[in-house]
């Protein structure tokens, strides 16, 4: 059933430089609730849109830190799925591999993927909200702890609403966009900006592009090959028919 078509194994075998572009989608199968349908319980009467910005913050740092150290008790318990793993077992075959996801979970990273640029951050890190220099958090702080070198107040070090992404990574992911032959776009709803326009820039430099969701999304336009279902499922197909294990080829 999970048949890939062979025009596609070969962009892949021949690969120099894959890109995986991830959103949401990935982590779903890790049970991770996404931004929006994490409001549950206490905080359903909350909108992830008004706590995710820096005049929330400004206005009321401890909600806003309650709220995530609460998110990240949801991710404690969340492990890679087998798309995770898949993407980094790619990395024994593929000369290069570039993760670029809009993911905070930190996933990719666990499941030993060795290149990824997190472009909206982090939720595992915390770092000052005045000076911006890293700090620690325990998951029974309740509220945010100091900056040791300056006094300010920690915050998660993600991207929130209205700010910029960390320039140096997106710069890094434009190059690897621009770079690669294969770019694989998985489990995005391609809405963000301007992440949402790398796949743009990837085609347009001439990389195949080939995208991973359950459903249609705003990239189909864009991909010369669409795997329709679940990226747990399609990614260790993927890996599994380019390279078959030795004797069943
Ligand atoms: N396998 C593949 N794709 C899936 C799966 C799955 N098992 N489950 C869901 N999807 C797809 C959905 O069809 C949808 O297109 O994943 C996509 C998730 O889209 P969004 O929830 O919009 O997530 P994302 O694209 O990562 O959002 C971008 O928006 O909420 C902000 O900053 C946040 O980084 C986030 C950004």
């Amino acid at each position: 059933a999970h048949t890939i078509p062979e025009i596609l194994l070969q962009a892949l075998r021949q690969a120099r430089h894959v890109v995986v572009f991830s959103g949401a989608g990935i982590s779903a199968e890790s049970g991770v609730p996404t931004f929006r349908d994490a409001q549950t319980g206490l905080w359903s009467q909350f909108r992830a849109e008004d706590l995710a910005t820096a005049e929330a913050y400004r206005q009321d740092k401890l909600l806003v830190w309650r709220w995530y150290q609460w998110r990240r008790q949801l991710l404690a318990q969340a492990q890679p799925n087998a798309g995770h793993h898949a993407i980094a077992a790619l990395e024994q075959y593929v000369p290069q591999v570039t993760v670029i996801t809009q993911n905070v979970d930190d996933l990719h990273q666990q499941s030993g993927s060795t290149c990824v640029l997190a472009l909206h951050g982090n939720l595992r890190e915390n770092i000052c909200f005045a000076c911006r220099r890293p700090g620690h958090a325990g998951p029974d702080d309740d509220t945010p702890p100091r900056c040791l070198l300056c006094g300010g107040s920690l915050r998660p070090n993600v991207v929130w609403f209205g700010e910029q992404l960390p320039t140096a990574i997106y710069r890094a992911a434009e190059q690897a966009a621009a770079d690669c032959d294969l770019f694989l776009i998985i489990g995005t709803s391609g809405l963000v900006m301007p992440a949402a326009s790398l796949p743009q820039l990837a085609q347009r430099k001439g990389a195949t592009i080939a995208l991973i969701n359950t459903e249609a999304t705003a990239h189909q336009d864009l991909a010369q090959h669409t795997l329709l279902g679940p990226s747990g499922t399609w990614l260790p197909a993927l890996l599994a028919q380019a390279w078959p294990p030795s004797g069943t080829a």
